[in-house]
């Protein structure tokens, strides 16, 4: 039996990067999706891809800075499915960049509305369908940038710390209905948020981000889908509140000695019962 047989989602961002991963592997358990973005061709190209993996999906034109636009995609699932059991709040955007002095409110205030306003609006649209569906699985992309400083742009990061505190916050509301919340942390994750950003595109990206991490390769979608299967699904069944960190080790830290790599990338080794490192 496919994981997410019968299942109704909303994924937001779905037409690009971690979003689209997570639809398609979605169809492919099964799942009937709305993939609601603001870019129409993406979106629809990533429909095809979830029809051709085995699931049904149609795309709605979604702006999740707007909550009449959040509520219609919601509304969507419900009218084109009959239900909605999972909600998906993954759009985002870099937002805005610079020293905090010279940062404006209009652009605070955007990047808040697009990163963390658009996650307690995606939350409040999906509870009465959930609850009047007997529970469902509330995922919010957050970010290792919102578990700790200097892993992304300032407003960034503090609006994805926002994720985080809002998903306890949302799931004690709502685990007695059966409505669970958690979010997803990724670390560096390579997608067009990222390569869009850099001369190489893809490749450079790929290039840069692989020894950010203990696992030397970045991130691709297909990390983050895994995890975003395991809260849509049943397994995940007493998990609610809770934020998954899927990093590569990132988050583990790094060694404070022994340059840049682990100590056995530089030649040394325990020297027994004196615990010191000698060269190899
Ligand atoms: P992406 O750029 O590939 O996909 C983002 C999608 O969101 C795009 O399809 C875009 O059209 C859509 N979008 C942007 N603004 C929107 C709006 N106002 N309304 C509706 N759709 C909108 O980026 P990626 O990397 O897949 O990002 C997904 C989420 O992951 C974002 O929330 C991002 O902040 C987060 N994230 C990304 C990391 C990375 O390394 N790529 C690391 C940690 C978190």
């Amino acid at each position: 039996m496919r994981r997410l047989e019968g299942k109704v989602a909303v994924i937001t961002g779905a037409a690009s990067g971690m979003g689209r991963g997570t639809a398609i592997r979605f169809a492919g358990e099964g799942a009937s999706i709305v993939i609601a973005d603001l870019n129409q061709e993406g979106g629809e190209s990533v429909v095809r891809e979830c029809k051709e993996n085995g699931g049904n999906a149609v795309f709605h034109k979604t702006d999740v800075a707007s909550e009449e636009s959040i509520k219609a995609a919601i509304d969507r699932a419900v009218n084109e499915f009959g239900r909605l059991d999972i909600t998906f709040n993954n759009a985002g955007i870099g937002g805005a960049l610079g020293p905090l002095e010279d940062i404006t409110v209009a652009d605070w205030d955007r990047t808040f509305a697009i990163l963390l306003r658009s996650v307690f609006l995606g939350i409040k649209h999906s509870v009465p369908p959930m609850r009047k569906g007997g529970g469902g699985s509330i995922i919010s992309t957050a970010s290792v940038a919102g578990l700790r400083g200097g892993a992304g742009p300032l407003v960034y990061s503090v609006a994805k710390a926002g994720v985080v505190h809002l998903t306890k916050c949302a799931a004690i509301d709502y685990g007695r209905e059966r409505i669970r919340v958690n979010a997803i942390c990724p670390g560096g994750i390579n997608t067009p948020l990222v390569s869009g950003l850099m001369p190489g595109g893809e490749a450079a990206a790929a290039q840069l981000m692989k020894n950010l991490q203990p696992i030397p390769r970045a991130g691709g979608p297909d990390d983050i889908a895994g995890m975003a299967l395991y809260l849509a699904s049943d397994d995940s069944e007493w998990v609610t509140g809770t934020t998954m960190v899927v990093d590569g080790g990132l988050m583990a830290g790094r060694h404070l000695f022994g340059g840049d790599q682990s100590a056995f990338d530089n030649k040394l080794e325990w020297s027994g019962p004196s615990f010191e490192f000698r060269k190899k």
